[in-house]
């Protein structure tokens, strides 16, 4: 069977991700994890005719009901999924009903961060289902945006950051989410999560990291280097003492019109209003 999970294809993406994460020293030690949904018919039929133990789901996610997630495993590490991805991401299935889980094969302990992949992994089927892939990691330059007090409005946070280089609102048109203090793997953490993940591609967690999605692993992390690669440019701005004022209104309007994202970036935060 071991063998059989190997040549699921979706492995390969985790791993070279993961190694990304970790050459960037965001995912350090244990530090984040990722999902990916997968349907039925992409996997080989040994595989999804195993029937295990049910375990019980911290939330309920009707949706997600007979869908197939990839998972990282709690306490694994990204420079090791890099190198052996089938060890450390487990694939389990969502049973009919959505109100628990069954471990296939692979890794069987869950990341303790389950409930904001599988509420938020819900919440796609239910709205925007070519999204299925979800990265959570501690990008530094990001975490220490956090810190500063006004960038607990995510519309000052997201003007800032991401008028500092020409390309990083066109990516990012619905700009950047922040959720207060949640503990690590709360119920709390993931249902207000799947909450914003509503309006955007990327969430802060105060003084935590970062949560992308995409409709790829590869789609979430390009997100991820472009606003860490903002963070970076504010910071080196501000221990320089030069303003951090970014790019003109006129000169973003333009980019955005030119790029068709003028309605995306106008609608951006009108669920605060
Ligand atoms: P896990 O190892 O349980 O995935 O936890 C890492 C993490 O970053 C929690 O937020
Ligand atoms: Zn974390």
């Amino acid at each position: 069977m071991r063998e059989i999970y190997e040549t699921v294809s979706p492995l390969s993406a985790f791993a070279e991700v993961c190694e990304w994460l970790a050459f960037k020293g965001w995912s350090e030690a244990e530090g984040g994890n990722l999902s990916l949904r997968i349907e039925e018919d992409e996997l080989p039929e040994e595989l999804t005719a195993s029937v295990a133990e049910e375990v019980d789901l911290p939330l309920e996610v009707p949706e997600l009901g007979g869908k197939y997630l990839l998972i990282t495993g709690s306490g694994t590490r990204s420079r090791d999924i890099a190198t052996d991805a089938a060890t450390d991401i487990g694939l389990y299935r969502i049973t009919n009903d959505g109100t628990a889980y069954q471990w296939i094969i692979g890794n069987n302990r869950p990341t303790s961060e389950m409930p904001s992949h599988c509420a938020i992994q819900c919440e796609f089927v239910r709205s925007r289902p070519e999204y299925r892939a979800i990265i959570h990691t501690h990008p530094p330059r990001l975490i220490s945006m956090t810190h500063v007090p006004e960038f607990k409005d995510p519309k000052i946070l997201s003007d800032t950051l991401l008028g500092l280089q020409s390309e990083a609102r066109i990516i990012v048109p619905e700009g950047i989410g922040h959720l207060p203090f949640c503990v690590p793997g709360s119920l709390e953490l993931g249902v207000l999560s799947a909450e914003e993940i509503k309006y955007r591609n990327i969430i802060l967690w105060h003084m935590h990291g970062a949560l992308a999605v995409g409709t790829s692993l590869n789609h979430a992390l390009d997100q991820l280097e472009v606003v860490e690669k903002a963070s970076e440019i504010y910071w080196t701005l501000k221990s320089a003492g030069i303003p951090t004022d970014g790019m003109s209104e006129d000169d973003l309007m333009t980019s955005m019109e030119y790029f068709g994202r003028t309605d995306r970036y106008k609608n951006a935060f009108k669920d605060k209003e």
